[in-house]
Order: C-alpha cells, then sequence, then structure tokens
C-alpha cells in the first residue's frame, strides 16, 4: 500500500512538472500533450491548435520582426503585439511634432494608418519532420566536418525540391542539439502599417525599474495592420494593397481569469539551454555570470549617474541602457533562482539516473563516455569561457573601443589594398556609420566607461590571455585604466566630430596613417588580438567539442531518459506552445505575489513627470471616476496577470490563450526571481507576465477612444 502511495505521489509529482515546464512543437501535441493538457483543462482538439489545414489557432499566430510574437485580432489582418516589440517602428515614425512614444497613437481610419517600413511578420503554414534526409549519409564514422557538409547538402538538395507555393519559404531548423531536423514552410508579409499604441507611460510603465519585476502595471501593448495584394499574397508597400484577410484571428475573451485556470502560450521562444550538464550549469553560477554582472553593473552606474545629470545624455543613453540593463537584471534572477532551487544538486541527481540507467542496459554502454567527457571539456575550458564572456562583455560596452574596430576595420583594409572604387565606398560608409554613432555618444560618460573597464578587465582577466601588445599598452600607462582611458580618448579621431570630418580631407596615404595611429584603435585591435590568440582559438576549439558531446549528450537522453521523462527541444525561435495555469508564488520565506494587479497599482506608483511613473492625466481621471465600462470588476480594473507557462525571449507579444482558445492576456515578460526557467525551469519560482485582455481593449477603448479598432474586435463576454 506504502509503495503504491509514493508511485503515485511521484507519478503526480513528475505530471505536475510536465504540466508547466516544457516548449512544445504544436505539430506532435496530440501525440505527446495532449491528454494532458485536457486534464488540465483545455476544450479545444488538438486539431483546433494546428493542423496543416487552414483555420487553426496556429494560422493567427506571427513571428512579429525578428525577435517577437504577434497574433492576429481581426478578420482585417489586425495584429496585436507588445509595446516593446513594436518600439522600434513607433520610435522611427515619430518626430518631435509627432511623438508617439510620447503621447501615443491612434490611427482614425485605415488610410492614417502609418507603414513601417522594414518590418515584417510571418506566417508558419507547415513544420514536418525532416530528419532522415537530412542526416542520410551519415555513419558512425563520419568526421564532424564531413557531417556538416552532408547536412548542409541534404539541406540544399530538400530545400530546392520542396512543395511550395511561390511566396512560400521553406527553412530546415535543427532540434535536440542536431538529432531531428524540421523543415518549415513560412509565408513573410512586409506591407506592415502602425495602427496604434498607448504612450510610453502606459505602454511601457514602470520602464527599467519595474522591468522583469512582478507586481507590474505595463500596458505593454502596440497594434499593426497587415497588407497583401488584390490576391492576399505578401506584396511590397503600395497605396493599393488591402488588409490581409486572415485564415484565422482569435476572440478577445472579457471574461478574465482564476487561480488555477488553465492557460498556453503560442509564439516563438527564442533560445533556452535545458540539457546543460550540471557542471556547465555550475560555471553559469560561479563564473560567467558574475563576471558579465559585475562588468554591466560598473556600465550601469556610470550611465545612470550621467543621464540623471543631464537631459541630452538622459536622451542619448536611455535606449542602450534599457539592452543593458535588461540581460543584467535577467542574469541576476536566474544565479538566484539556480542557487535557491538547487538546480546543481538536480542535475547531477538526474546524470546519476542517466548513468544508473546505462548500467542496467548493456545497449547504452556506448554512451557511458559522454559525461565524463562533458565535464573533462567544460573543466579544461573554464577559464577560456570566462574570458570570452569577460571580453565580449568589455568590447561591447565600451563604445570606443567597439566603434573604432567597426569604423577602421574595413577602411584600413580598403586603403591597405588600394583600390580606388573600393577606398571610396568604404570612406562613404565610415562617415555614414560614424554619424550615427556618434549621434548618440557621449565622449565624457564613455570615457569614464573605459577607464573603468579596462580596470576591471586587467584585474579580473589573468596576464596570460591579454597577448604581448595589450599587456604593453597596459604598462606604458601605469596599469591604470583613467590614464589610459585618457590617451586614448585624447588621440582618437572618433570622440570629437571635427575632428572626424578631418579625417575624409586626407590623402590617402595620410588617412592610412592616422587610422594606424589612433591609439583607440590601436588599444582595441591589441585587447581584441590578444584575445584571439590566447583564449578564442581555446575558446572555440573546446566549444567545437562541446558541441559534439552535447548532440550526443541529448540523443542519448532521448532515449536512456525516456521512461522518467518526455523531452521537448530546447527553444530555437520557432513555433511552439507553452501551458501552464495561473498561479500566485512565494519568491522568498513570509512573500507572497498575489496572481493579479489593479489600476489601483498604476496610481499607487504614480509619480508626477517621472521618466518611469508618470500617468496621463485622462487615466488618472478614468481611475477617479471608475470609468471602467465593462472592463471592470467589482469597481477595480485588472491589469497583469502571472501563470506557470514556460516562455523566454522571443515570447514577448505572444497571445495567452484560455481552456477554448481565445485570448486572455499578452505575454511580456517574466519575473526575475525564476528567469532560471532557460536553464533549468521549477514551476515553483517560474512565472510569466502578461497584460490582461480586458486592460488593453480598456485602454483602446477609453483612453484611445478608438471605437473603430473596437468594432473590428471579436469580444467573448
Ligand atoms: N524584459 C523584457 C524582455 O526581456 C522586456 C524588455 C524591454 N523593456 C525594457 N524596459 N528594457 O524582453
Ligand atoms: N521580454 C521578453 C521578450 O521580449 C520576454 C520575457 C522573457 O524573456 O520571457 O521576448
Amino acid at each position: 500500500m506504502k509503495k503504491i502511495q509514493i508511485l503515485i505521489v511521484t507519478v503526480l509529482i513528475s505530471l505536475q512538472s510536465l504540466a508547466d515546464e516544457g516548449m512544445w512543437l504544436p505539430y506532435l501535441l496530440q501525440s505527446l500533450n495532449y491528454k494532458q493538457m485536457q486534464a488540465l483543462g483545455l476544450k479545444l482538439k488538438a486539431s483546433d491548435i494546428y493542423s496543416v489545414n487552414d483555420g487553426s489557432l496556429k494560422d493567427a499566430i506571427v513571428q512579429f520582426g525578428g525577435g517577437c510574437t504577434g497574433e492576429v485580432i481581426s478578420n482585417q489582418g489586425l495584429v496585436l503585439t507588445n509595446h516593446h516589440c513594436g518600439f522600434g517602428a513607433i520610435q522611427r515614425l515619430s518626430s518631435l511634432s509627432n511623438n508617439y512614444v510620447k503621447d501615443g497613437f491612434w490611427s482614425t481610419t485605415k488610410g492614417a494608418e502609418l507603414p513601417a517600413s522594414g518590418l515584417t511578420v510571418t506566417f508558419i503554414a507547415k513544420m514536418e519532420d525532416v530528419t532522415t534526409t537530412i542526416l542520410n549519409g551519415i555513419t558512425n564514422n563520419t568526421t564532424e566536418a564531413q557531417r556538416q557538409s552532408i547536412i548542409e547538402k541534404n539541406a540544399a538538395s530538400l530545400v530546392s525540391g520542396y512543395a511550395k507555393k511561390a511566396f512560400e519559404n521553406v527553412q530546415i531548423k535543427s532540434f535536440y542539439n542536431g538529432n531531428m531536423y524540421v523543415a518549415i514552410t513560412s509565408v513573410v508579409y512586409n506591407d506592415i502599417r502602425m495602427v496604434a499604441a498607448p504612450p510610453e507611460s502606459i505602454g511601457a510603465y514602470g520602464a527599467d525599474t519595474d522591468n522583469w519585476v512582478w507586481p507590474r502595471h505595463s500596458a505593454d501593448f502596440s497594434l499593426f495592420r497587415i497588407y497583401a495584394n488584390a490576391n492576399n499574397e505578401p506584396a511590397a508597400y503600395s497605396p493599393t494593397n488591402k488588409p490581409y484577410v486572415p485564415k484565422r484571428s482569435l476572440k478577445i475573451s472579457l471574461k478574465g481569469v482564476q487561480e488555477g485556470d488553465f492557460t498556453m502560450v503560442y509564439g516563438f521562444p527564442g533560445r533556452t539551454t535545458q540539457y546543460l550538464p550540471a557542471i556547465a550549469v555550475e560555471q553559469i553560477i560561479q563564473r560567467n555570470n558574475p563576471i558579465k554582472i559585475k562588468i554591466r553593473t560598473a556600465v550601469l552606474d556610470i550611465l545612470k549617474a550621467n543621464m540623471q545629470q543631464d537631459a541630452t545624455i538622459k536622451l542619448q543613453y536611455a535606449s542602450k541602457y534599457a539592452g543593458i540593463a535588461n540581460a543584467w537584471k535577467k542574469w541576476q534572477g536566474e544565479s538566484l533562482g539556480l542557487t535557491k532551487t538547487n538546480a546543481v544538486a538536480k542535475k547531477l541527481a538526474y546524470e546519476n539516473a542517466f548513468i544508473q540507467n546505462i548500467k542496467k542496459n548493456t545497449q547504452y554502454s556506448i554512451y557511458a563516455n559522454i559525461l565524463p567527457s562533458l565535464n573533462e571539456v567544460y573543466e579544461q575550458a573554464a577559464n577560456y569561457f570566462y574570458v570570452r564572456d569577460a571580453f565580449t562583455e568589455t568590447i561591447n560596452n565600451c563604445e570606443i573601443l567597439n566603434q573604432s574596430l567597426a569604423l577602421y576595420t574595413p577602411l584600413e583594409k580598403a586603403l591597405i589594398d588600394g583600390k580606388t572604387e573600393v577606398i571610396e565606398k568604404e570612406k562613404t560608409q565610415f562617415y555614414a556609420k560614424y554619424k550615427s554613432f556618434a549621434k548618440d555618444y557621449s565622449p565624457k560618460v564613455d570615457a569614464l566607461v573605459l577607464a573603468k573597464l579596462l580596470d576591471i578587465y586587467h584585474t579580473n582577466v589573468q596576464p596570460i590571455y591579454w597577448g604581448t601588445a595589450a599587456t604593453i599598452n597596459w604598462n606604458t600607462y601605469n596599469n591604470n585604466g583613467t590614464t589610459m582611458a585618457a590617451a586614448l580618448m585624447a588621440s582618437t579621431y572618433l570622440a570629437d566630430s571635427a575632428k572626424a570630418k578631418q579625417l575624409l580631407t586626407m590623402g590617402n596615404n595620410d588617412l592610412l596613417l592616422a587610422i594606424q595611429n589612433d591609439k583607440a584603435y590601436a588599444a582595441a585591435s591589441a585587447l581584441r588580438d590578444g584575445y584571439i590568440d590566447n583564449a578564442a582559438k581555446q575558446s572555440n576549439t573546446y566549444q567545437a567539442d562541446i558541441n559534439t558531446l552535447q548532440r550526443n549528450y541529448m540523443k542519448a537522453q532521448l532515449e536512456v531518459m525516456k521512461t522518467s521523462k518526455i523531452l521537448y527541444p530546447d527553444a530555437n525561435s520557432t513555433l511552439r506552445i507553452t501551458y501552464g495555469k495561473v498561479l500566485s508564488m512565494q519568491p522568498k520565506d513570509g512573500v507572497t505575489y498575489n496572481y493579479y494587479t489593479y489600476l489601483d497599482g498604476v496610481v499607487e506608483k504614480y509619480i508626477p513627470n517621472d521618466y518611469e511613473y508618470n500617468v496621463p492625466a485622462k487615466l488618472l481621471e478614468l481611475y477617479r471616476t471608475k470609468d471602467y465600462g465593462r472592463y471592470g470588476v467589482q469597481g477595480k480594473l485588472p491589469v497583469c496577470f502571472i501563470a506557470t507557462n514556460h516562455t523566454t525571449g522571443g515570447n514577448s507579444g505572444s497571445p495567452a490563450l484560455d481552456a477554448s482558445g481565445n485570448l486572455i492576456g499578452l505575454n511580456f515578460d517574466r519575473a526575475w526571481e525564476g528567469t532560471m526557467s532557460d536553464i533549468n525551469y521549477d514551476a515553483s519560482i517560474c512565472r510569466n507576465i502578461m497584460v490582461d485582455a480586458r486592460y488593453i481593449v480598456f485602454i483602446i477603448e477609453k483612453f484611445g477612444g478608438a471605437t473603430h479598432i473596437i468594432k473590428e474586435l471579436e469580444l467573448v463576454q
């Protein structure tokens, strides 16, 4: 009896964790997940979610731009995505007199919608397993190089003969670290127009301080429309194009959600690494995350202090600051969560079970060496991977170092090669790139960053990895970042636009000399070359070994561990479904996060004219008069909620759907305490954050006054 009880508990626990963990391939739902999704409350058929035939939910989901998700929410091609996903377009379409970032944008008619050039949305027509074809010809004796070339050849011939319509694309994607290949047929639309966006003070309310944080109070959404030619097919922008008629659009539910309700998120998660060995996770916690966080903390401290003092610097650096802070905050949450949930110990226990299974079954003995080999390579590679992160973060976050390399390198090469037309082309490009960089560049701020990062690099990376030239430089400046930074900034042509212009008046010989005498460029080149010779060559070799071993480890896990767990493939920017439930959370002892926030919280956080917490007067007025229309619940307006869906970067803008497939929320973030879900998901602390659909529709109707948009929507009461 006791035994049976234990068994049942174990099965329940593994089912429970499976319920929330996983980014599943939609075309495998029926065979892998459907029963469990039903048990959790799903009311649809698997073929309602994904079908190669037209009209399943899949046909309403798009990859928005390069790195986000969006969904079609009307029969006239209206697309909902995040404000931060549409932000690039909103910003490019704005000017000081029409500042849509600050004031928002509500088109009044279709004619008033603004073409967002460069923006695309991609539909997935079909996904098909083509592993056998792609791996055809590979044997146990195939070398890595041969393997690569066989795969490339097989993929090319498969793609060229693949049955598809003229306007469709086919791409071969690798899953499970190269153990499975899928052909993905897609359709890209490129006449996309901006329809509406709330002001930044609503769409990005709380900005960087609230980023990754629960409780959350932003309406992180914007609206676009897909336009198509007369045949409803993709076409370049033309005033004669028509709103795209979708095969499927999502209904929006105004019913709200309760704790425990089933939710699923449909979208394009970017990248996860769930199947790393314990040693890799340990290195992330002990070595890689700490150095990356240390460097970015130093950069952010300098930027913040200077942005607070100077409005011009604030404008120049706001978006760079947001970008640097986004990953910085995520890594901190990741390390915290991995530690708190004992991720390394759990991985070791998993590895132990893996080893035991191999011992029990002779047919698995071919896999016995994988983990020892992985451990060995990771140990040997540890210092090189650490240097790789320290170098990358130093170069990427110090503008004069990365810009001198980016701007001078091609021009210097052209000057040395001496072909006149190439030189002229590179000169033009140099100046264009220089201007766009210089517009938002403060040499004063960058000098501080440079000084600090040089100190950090040279004290945290051992001299054996620096290289000779970089060592000589460092000694020349008395091993002092401030001294070295001052000398580089005084010498460079790139910190002053008059000096940069001067470069272009020079003859080719003088120009080449000037570039080669620019001490910032020389220092950046020395750092880079020293890094390449003393660390990158080695880290690349180790990485290649790890990639092969990881592929074998993944293959082995799929076989050896198949009875204990269904393994989903790591995220790779392909269409996935994740499901779970609306759930509160205990991030630490004595603290509980409720699963809902309300407009009251927006007003609690309000700081008049603050750049993060200002609230538009009209929203304050709607709050004061409790003018919530059909969107309020007992005098309160729901704003955001959390659930256990396993999401990652790329899932921004993904629809959160209820058991009937109606849109109940818009995914835009995770709680930072659980960002370790990219490496080791744990339902106790991993939560995705969504805007409640009612808050979105409320903002469109009551704040934006865009009743014509409301009329397009299919609202379910
Ligand atoms: N943390 C979210 C994501 O990873 C939102 C990022 C944009 N917002 C910001 N304040 N930087 O993409
Ligand atoms: N904000 C992320 C994105 O842009 C989603 C948050 C996450 O990493 O889960 O995709």
